[in-house]
């Protein structure tokens, strides 16, 4: 089989099999197989409309109504609610049965690697997650389901029953501080790692993108998978540019 391979590929297969504690970094490009758009690539949502990438901040979105009244209809109509798992997540699960995978950092806030198996423990959500809400006013969080319910019942910008404050989901915004303990865990990782793998991201938000130079500097080995060169390709010993569907079951089955 190895043989078969190109030998990028073979090469990046075999650096996971010598490897023990594998980290896995992805990004928007690992779902985009799953029917949820990337922001940056070919046909990314920022790509697309550059205007909404300046418009999705903390700031406008907590200052003006008729933002959040466009994100909740976003949100209703969201293609991650109805998103499967791909063959990529799957392979990251195989990955983890296998005893090698030790931490999936993702900037995903879609829980696709939760859905397709990965442990719940293993993933650092470094982004949040749009799975659930947030109340800007009292912290109050809860299934986000609740809150879509109740903007389909007619509340286009629902507020908090507890204290009346603003609801947004519980993602990490543009202009929102990061959670200081879930980011120094995806550095801590990143420095225990023996092999970083950064997967579906053009690895340039950070400080996530660090990630890579601090996983090098303290001596593992990187590989790269994604569909464009990416901010980063110098630093890895393997970039392999293709479909992550289509790779990751080749880099990660056993
Ligand atoms: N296989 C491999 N690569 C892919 C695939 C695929 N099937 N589909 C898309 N890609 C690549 C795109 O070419 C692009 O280079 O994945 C990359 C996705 O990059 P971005 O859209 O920039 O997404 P990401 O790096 O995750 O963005 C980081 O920016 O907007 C914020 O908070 C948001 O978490 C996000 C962060």
């Amino acid at each position: 089989m190895a043989d078969e391979l190109p030998e990028p590929v073979a090469a990046a297969r075999s650096m996971v099999d010598g490897a023990a504690r594998v980290v896995v970094l992805t990004g928007a490009g690992i779902s985009t197989d799953s029917g949820i758009p990337d922001f940056r690539g070919p046909n990314g949502v920022w790509t697309k409309n550059p205007a909404a990438e300046k418009a999705a901040t903390l700031q406008h979105y907590l200052a003006d109504a008729e933002v959040r009244r466009a994100a909740w209809q976003t949100r209703l109509t969201s293609p991650t609610w109805s998103a499967e798992p791909n063959a990529g997540h799957r392979a990251i699960v195989d990955l983890e049965q296998r005893g090698k995978l030790h931490a999936l950092v993702t900037q995903n806030v879609d829980e696709l690697h939760q859905k397709a198996g990965s442990s719940r423990g293993l993933v650092v959500e470094v982004h949040g997650t749009m799975r659930r809400y947030h109340c800007w006013g009292c912290g109050d969080e809860g299934p986000i389901a609740l809150m879509i319910d109740r903007v389909r019942a007619g509340e286009l910008d629902p507020r908090c029953t507890h204290c009346g404050g603003i609801i947004k989901s519980a993602t990490v915004s543009f202009g929102q501080s990061l959670v200081p303990e879930v980011i120094d865990r995806a550095m801590r990782v990143a420095e225990e790692a023996d092999l970083l793998v950064a997967i579906g991201t053009t690895l340039q938000v950070y400080p996530v993108a660090n990630m890579v130079p601090r996983a090098r500097a303290a001596g593992a080995a990187v590989i790269i998978v994604n569909a464009e060169p990416t901010k980063m390709d110098r630093h890895a010993d393997v970039v392999l540019h293709g479909n992550a569907s289509d790779l990751l079951p080749v880099m990660f089955g056993g």
